[in-house]
């Protein structure tokens, strides 16, 4: 599990991360955490606004644990709001009691505290967590869910934050004076490994360091084959690690950008992420365009990127573990399901997106309690295995 090649770390996001580092040995050592979540005032754009922190923190505190640990983490909810953490991707002996996914676990009410406990186990690379509640992840902009259900599109974003930073000054009649901006400083000659997530709701986006290559080594807890990419296109929820070497002449600082994928760029343009990367040798500011993007229309070059990521097998794995992944292969099939998506459709004049023709709201009994306790009327096992598309009937 050991990431082997960096001494070097270097944080980048797009927001709350969580990382995992290091190989353990025996011993599975437990670590206590006590995080208190409040609203708290940042201003990423250079207006004030009310954003829910972690620890006072926006972003949230890192939490640097080691495969095997177990994790307790007593979280107290200071919002006047119930408030729901998800943990991203973190996959093994985490039982659905605690990966705070609404439905299935309640919320932590107002004033009240609930302490989380799970085992990171098989994994490497970083995580993230994130409040799972309506739009508490986007902001806490109270009114979006009600836009959507009425068919407003979320719209452009104001803007695409670095660790929470918002865009250096590449242009100035798009960025006002005075927003302070992520700078990662490395020296010359070094390599870096840099973790991208895309902790957004909505939009894609292409992250890219101007004259630099990324080496793609991990992606979503899994070593990759390392693959040279001159861009990525990072979906929402993704997470990626690259290797970066300072192989520049550092005739000046350089633009790291994240810009939105699949939207009119002109129309965007204000919502690119730009942060600086800063050589210790650095001969002036950055200046000029931003690098290209992919065409801004063009999903197959999208496509073709995901498809050519392959998993570096002869890293290292998953292991067995007590929840029987090995036994896989093992498992008699009684039951095909075949799901299908469709787009937004109005349904008791609400817009709702479907799986198999079904539109899914929280229920206000969590799905976990009402099978723990046989509470009827909760939910019901009929989900259809098909849909017959020239129908729409089961
Ligand atoms: C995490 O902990 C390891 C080992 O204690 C340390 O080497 C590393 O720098 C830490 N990383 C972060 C992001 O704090
Ligand atoms: C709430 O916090 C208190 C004090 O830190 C702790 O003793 C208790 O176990 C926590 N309750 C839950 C449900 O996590
Ligand atoms: C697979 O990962 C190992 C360990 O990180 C690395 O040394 C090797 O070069 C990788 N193989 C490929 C094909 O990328
Ligand atoms: C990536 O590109 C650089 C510079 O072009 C080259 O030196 C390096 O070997 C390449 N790495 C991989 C894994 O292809
Ligand atoms: C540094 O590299 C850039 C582009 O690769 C080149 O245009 C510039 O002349 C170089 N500057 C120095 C001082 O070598």
């Amino acid at each position: 599990m050991l990431f082997r090649s960096p001494n070097n770390y270097c944080f980048l996001c797009f927001g709350l991360v969580l990382y995992l580092v290091k190989v353990g040995l025996a011993g599975d050592p437990y670590v206590f955490y006590d995080w208190t979540v409040s609203y708290i005032t940042a201003s990423p754009l250079g207006v004030k606004q009310q954003v829910i922190g972690v620890e006072g923190l926006f972003p949230g505190p890192i939490l640097n644990v080691t495969t095997n640990w177990n994790v307790v983490m007593n979280v107290k909810n200071n919002l006047d709001e119930p408030f729901l953490l998800t943990w991203n991707g973190i996959q093994h002996r985490k039982n659905s009691w605690q990966d705070g996914v609404t439905g299935t676990n309640c919320p932590i009410p107002a004033g009240w505290n609930w302490t989380y406990q799970f085992q990171v186990k098989d994994q490497i690379g970083s995580f993230f967590y994130f409040p799972s509640l309506g739009f508490q992840r986007a902001s806490v902009i109270r009114n979006l869910e009600k836009d959507i259900e009425s068919g407003t599109s979320l719209g452009t974003p104001d803007g695409v934050l670095f660790n929470g930073l918002g865009p250096y000054r590449f242009d100035e009649n798009l960025v006002p004076d005075g927003i302070p901006y992520q700078i990662i400083n490395v020296d010359p000659g070094k390599t870096y490994r840099i973790r991208v997530h895309n902790v957004g709701i909505s939009t894609s986006l292409n992250f890219r360091i101007q004259n630099h290559n990324l080496v793609l080594v991990e992606t979503e807890g899994s070593y990759t084959v390392q693959q040279n990419y001159s861009n990525m296109d990072i979906h929402v929820g993704q997470s990626y690690s690259f290797l970066v070497t300072m192989d520049q002449n550092a005739s000046s600082d350089y633009y790291i950008v994240a810009s939105p994928r699949f939207v009119k760029s002109s129309t965007w343009a204000k919502a690119t992420g730009v942060a600086i990367l800063h050589y210790s040798n650095s001969l002036g500011p950055a200046s000029g365009p931003l690098p290209d993007s992919p065409n801004e229309y063009e999903t197959s070059f999208s496509m073709n990127q995901a498809r050519s990521i392959r998993l570096n097998v002869s890293a290292g794995a998953a292991r067995p573990n007590p929840q029987g992944s090995f036994k896989y292969g093992e498992i008699t099939v009684t039951d095909v399901y075949l799901i299908l998506n469709r787009p937004a459709e109005l349904i008791d004049g609400k817009w709702r997106t479907t799986l198999n023709g079904i539109s899914y709201l929280s229920p206000t009994t969590p799905l976990k309690l009402a099978q723990q306790f046989n509470i009827p009327g909760v939910f019901k096992l009929d989900f259809p295995n098909r849909l017959d598309e020239q129908t729409c009937k089961i």
